[in-house]
């Protein structure tokens, strides 16, 4: 949009820019700024439009763009103009991910070229390398508090270890997601460090309080993120001798947005990660960007307006790179960190969907699909150019986070559900076999959530120590059944590592000191090499589940219905252990597939009179896509198997 005063404030910029930030070469780049400067003018002005220096920072901003430009390889640039054309790339069936983190994985990232080649047999093409930048030793809450946010950190490799890591994985097609951490550093980080000695610039970097009387009002309206190992949300640092806002662990210092040098700060270090390679970038933590005393400081309008800022800025410079927003918040919520129109005011193109991760495992607990099914049709519409990133596990813990009236909808009472849910994932309740282990319980307001590998929250462990066989066939399954469902959903499948092969709980963080008090580290193991070679030996568990985890993602690249086109329509079932949806597509075969889960341990059968919309009983017989074999429609009625799927094509 053209707009007098951004248009002459931008060319006022453009004159005083240094020479070396124009040029030829720098074509595109003045094109997307022209195009995208009358919205980031108004974002700056909208966030720091009272401040005197607001032309200096403006004219910061535009320079650390106009710099990352400059620093763009062409083979990026040249990526940046495909993707510009192809712009629903991301929206593709064809992706599928997968999170690790390289130490664990492959000894860091020079072993990771190797362990490419089982990505690869999977299926996968782009990979999550969970955090990898500089922090202290311990205490840096698994890589989310850096000291450094351009160092590598020495254990994982270099930079040109990555840049080596990211040209391999480019000539695989493979795409590289990595993070960075926009809510907070580490203590230890300079700006911090400086910040101790009295530096009042950089205090500013921060929330910090000579007495309590601002921090006591925050903290009236403030919930706990870690309520056992890290109560309140402010710590007081002695060699300052003030209060800083520590959201999350008291060694992670909140940055505070409402300086606009912090801003600038954090454009300049995604676009860096951007030129190094990242096709995406996971934004930590972003709904709590933004601070306001009488509120929860989660979620708030100018966060929101901080990421639209950040995708404007972006995309100028790094049109070919995503966001992915971390936001586990309440499903009303976390659509609203794709943007409010695709246009105008875009966000992250990609959110994790912990409701629906949650879901999944509401319908494993409990056995049947009501809630899932509930939660799933009270999921909000998200815009077009948005996907999910759908996901079993991760390397978090499972928060209950599904909405309390879908919860009374679906007949139970929300605070009992919720206890349930812990007891049955924690192996307290009297019909489970999870071994999972509760993680933040909140004495206060009685909440908790839960760790655990997949596999032993899906009842593998008890099932091998027990040496039955049925038990080892129920959590096979349960586990195969959560990927099919993440698998044909819409958006983007995200494997956690070891998953594929069913890595059972890892207790050895409970002897390490900087450890033991999190128990998200009973589910980041080490990556056994060993177990992962009985992928290929037939009748083992791990070849169980790996071959079918690796049919599932093989199947849903062929099927056009699965890309996530707003695509889904979910449909009425009597059968309360039933989860049936239809998917479809306007191109190619399989434009019509219908997509029907069974959570309970017998097997359910379903009247397809129920889907008349389907027409499904016309027909005599149907293609399921996965077995590749056809199923007979003809008695009226479809028998799933117990903790099994069908993927059908109309
Ligand atoms: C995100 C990360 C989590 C971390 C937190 C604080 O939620 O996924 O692991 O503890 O941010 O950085």
């Amino acid at each position: 949009m053209y707009e007098q005063v951004s248009h002459s404030l931008l060319n006022d910029i453009l004159i005083a820019l240094d020479p070396e930030l124009k040029g030829d070469d720098l074509k595109h780049f003045y094109i997307r700024l022209g195009a995208n400067f009358y919205a980031i003018h108004s974002l700056f002005q909208l966030l720091y439009g009272e401040r005197r220096d607001f032309r200096l920072q403006m004219h910061k901003l535009v320079e650390v763009m106009a710099k990352q430009y400059r620093n763009r390889a062409n083979e990026l640039r040249n990526r940046d103009l495909a993707r510009e054309k192809d712009h629903d790339w991301f929206l593709s069936e064809k992706l599928v991910g997968y999170a690790l983190y390289c130490q664990e994985y492959a000894q860091g990232l020079k072993g990771m070229h190797e362990k490419l080649d089982y990505l690869q047999e999977l299926g996968i093409n782009l990979v999550h390398i969970m955090p990898i930048l500089d922090g202290p030793k311990g205490r840096n809450d698994g890589g989310y508090a850096v000291r450094d946010f351009r160092k590598i950190d020495s254990k994982y490799g270099t930079l040109a270890d990555l840049d080596a890591l990211s040209a391999d994985m480019r000539s695989r097609d493979m795409l590289l997601v990595l993070d960075v951490v926009v809510n907070h550093t580490s203590d230890e980080h300079e700006w911090a460090k400086k910040a101790k000695k009295g530096n009042k610039k950089y205090q500013e970097y921060y929330y910090t309080y000579a007495d309590r009387k601002i921090p006591d009002l925050f903290e009236q309206t403030m919930p706990e993120v870690f309520p056992e190992t890290a109560p309140g949300n402010f710590t007081w640092d002695e060699s300052m001798q003030r209060w800083v806002m520590t959201v999350f662990n008291e060694f992670q210092w909140d940055l505070n947005y409402k300086n606009p040098a912090v801003f600038i700060e954090m454009i300049d270090i995604i676009l860096f990660w951007a030129n190094h390679g990242a096709d995406v970038i996971r934004l930590d933590a972003v709904a709590f960007l933004w601070k306001k005393i009488g509120s929860t400081c989660q979620n708030e309008r100018e966060a929101h307006l901080i990421l639209q800022l950040m995708k404007d800025c972006c995309q100028v410079t790094a049109p070919g790179a995503l966001f992915i927003a971390e936001a586990i918040v309440a499903p009303v919520e976390v659509i609203k960190y794709f943007g409010e129109d695709a246009i105008n005011a875009k966000e992250c193109e990609i959110a994790y969907n912990p409701t629906f991760m949650a879901l999944l495992w509401e319908a494993v607990a409990t056995k049947k699909a009501t809630l899932l099914d509930i939660g799933v049709r009270n999921l909000p519409t998200k815009l077009d150019r948005a996907t999910w990133l759908n996901y079993v596990r991760c390397h978090d813990d499972i928060g209950l986070g599904f909405d309390d009236n879908d919860i009374r909808a679906a007949g139970y009472d929300p605070q009992a559900h919720r206890r349930f849910m812990v007891d049955y994932y924690t192996g307290q309740y009297p019909d489970s076999s999870a071994t999972g282990v509760a993680f933040g319980r909140n004495e206060k307001t009685g909440d908790a959530r839960i760790s655990g590998s997949l596999a032993s929250l899906a009842g593998l462990e008890t099932a091998l120590l027990n040496n039955d066989a049925a038990a080892i066939d129920i959590s096979v399954n349960t586990i195969i059944l959560l990927h099919s469902m993440i698998a044909a959903f819409g958006g983007i499948p995200l494997l956690y590592y070891g998953d594929s092969i069913g890595t059972l709980n890892d207790n050895t963080y409970l002897t390490d000191e900087n450890k033991h008090h999190d128990s998200r580290w009973v589910h980041r193991p080490t990556l056994d090499w060993e177990k992962a070679k009985r992928r290929h030996e037939p009748g083992t568990v791990e070849n169980r589940i790996f071959t079918a985890i690796q049919r599932l993602i093989a199947v849903r690249k062929q099927i056009p219905a699965f890309a996530d086109l707003n695509n889904r329509e979910m449909l009425d079932v009597k059968n309360p252990h039933l989860m049936v949806f239809l998917r479809f597509a306007s191109r190619g075969m399989y434009s019509r597939v219908l997509v029907i889960a069974n959570f309970d341990t017998s097997p359910q059968t379903m009247n397809l009179r129920e889907l008349d919309a389907v027409n499904l009983f016309e027909h005599r017989e149907a293609r399921e896509l996965y077995s590749d074999r056809p199923i007979s429609t003809r008695s009226g009625e479809l028998l799933i198997p117990p903790l099994g799927f069908y993927w059908l094509q109309l």
